[in-house]
């Protein structure tokens, strides 16, 4: 029998416990343990309070201490729901046209766009994206992401979707990792057929490798002018459904359509919604699509965030995500990004915390992780400070300086 570990005494706790999953927050509402302790057994949390009384609790029992030095504030480590890490190749050309006025058109033109990271992505084989894949996945560990969505869809043709999503399966890491099939990303150039004869090639050849394999149970889609519009993609999407597959959309990025049908087809979230007007954040917040904003996108394209204030106040889900790719989104830095995106949107941190924490669970279909409570998976970060605001307002700088990860300590190679 293992011998359960109690950690403190922490300064703070942050339980994120007892929030609704939709609509805004206050940041009174957040339950702070003041001089707390966690107890963890295995992978879980066992129970958590005032680390004086934890102590004595278990006084006559077998349980290892484990003393915290210093001010240390704990949180349930950050989720990541939405990213797309599995890729070879650069398109730092792509960001430096784009702020140089270039049109979407005329970066695809020289040979820019998603289209270019397919090709490097396919060149790749699976020994090199899995070094690629894993030292970004390293990178989020440090920053307390231990949940990590990750999509496919620089494939493009089954053996290549099949080739990314099995890297993904095959990285060894403390974090969990999340694989979505976005062979829907966009029509590959080099398929000769329309965009309805793609996807069903897509759905009959590659969907049952996926259950065989247990390669993925998530099924993404791009609806969008440039990529499916909602008519093409609904069989496609009805289909994974029927074969038991969760639905999330890149939705409303540049126009609307996508967010509607995620909400007719119960979709688990909506992605982007950087162009939702009131009708889309009325349906949605009526709904229980979470909405997934994507502040990393905003600032790799320079473009409007997705109205994430308005989405709260309607009473919706938000989630935070990084989006992290090599086109829209390469930053990658989820903390910063929500930081910024809090600035502009005015999101308490209440908010913020629960859209990277169990809204983003949520999002993923998850409900054993987000929140510090007895029977949770012991997923947490603890922070060198004083109090759990200077978290969002040293805005990504801020690392935690221990990272569990189902109730063992992340090790990290020193730099
Ligand atoms: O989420 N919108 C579509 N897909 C990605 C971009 C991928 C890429 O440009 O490589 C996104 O922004
Ligand atoms: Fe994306």
């Amino acid at each position: 029998m293992k011998t359960p570990k109690l950690i403190g005494p922490l300064v703070q706790m942050i339980t994120l416990s007892g929030l609704p999953i939709k609509g805004a927050l206050k940041d009174e509402q957040l339950e702070v343990i003041e001089n707390a302790g966690i107890l963890i057994l295995n992978d879980k949390i066992i129970e958590i309070g005032d680390y004086k009384t934890l102590l004595r609790t278990y006084r006559d029992r077998r349980i290892k201490k484990i003393e915290v030095k210093g001010a240390m504030v704990a949180l349930p480590s950050w989720i990541d729901c939405h990213t797309h890490i599995c890729f070879a190749g650069s398109r730092a050309k792509d960001f430096a046209m784009r702020n140089a006025g270039k049109s979407y058109l005329e970066i695809a033109k020289a040979g820019g766009g998603i289209w270019d990271t397919v090709q490097s992505t396919r060149a790749a084989d699976i020994a090199q994206l899995k070094k690629l894949t894993a030292s970004r996945i390293q990178r989020h560990l440090k920053a307390g992401i231990t949940t990590i969505e990750i999509k496919s869809g620089y494939g493009l043709m089954p053996s290549q979707e099949l080739k990314m999503l099995s890297t993904i399966q095959m990285l060894k890491t403390p974090a969990d990792l999340i694989p979505t099939c976005l062979a829907a990303h966009m029509k590959p150039k080099d398929f000769i057929g329309s965009n309805e004869a793609y996807l069903s090639d897509i759905q009959h050849k590659l969907f049952p490798m996926l259950k065989t394999h247990h390669l993925s149970n998530r099924v993404d889609a791009f609806v969008e002018q440039s990529a499916f519009t909602p008519e093409e993609i609904t069989p496609y999407l009805l289909g994974a459904k029927a074969q038991g597959f969760d639905i999330t959309i890149h939705a409303d990025q540049f126009t609307t359509g996508g967010s509607a049908l995620a909400i007719k087809l119960g979709a688990k979230s909506a992605d982007h919604l950087e162009v939702s007007g009131e009708n889309e954040i009325q349906a949605l917040a009526k709904s229980d699509v979470v909405s997934v904003a994507l502040p990393g996108a905003s600032l790799g394209i320079g473009c409007a965030f997705t109205p994430a204030r308005k989405i709260l106040d309607a009473g919706g889900a938000l989630a935070i995500a990084s989006d992290w790719n090599p086109g829209s989104a390469p930053m990658g830095n989820l903390i910063a990004q929500a930081s910024v995106l809090a600035a502009f949107e005015k999101l308490s941190t209440a908010e913020v915390f629960a859209g990277l924490t169990f809204r983003a669970a949520s999002a993923l279909g998850l409900s054993d992780r987000g929140v510090l409570a007895p029977g949770m998976l012991a997923d947490f970060n603890l922070y060198a400070v004083e109090d759990y605001q200077e978290i969002l307002y040293q805005q990504g700088q801020l690392a935690p300086v221990q990272v569990w990860k189902k109730g063992a300590l992340v090790k990290f190679k020193e730099a």
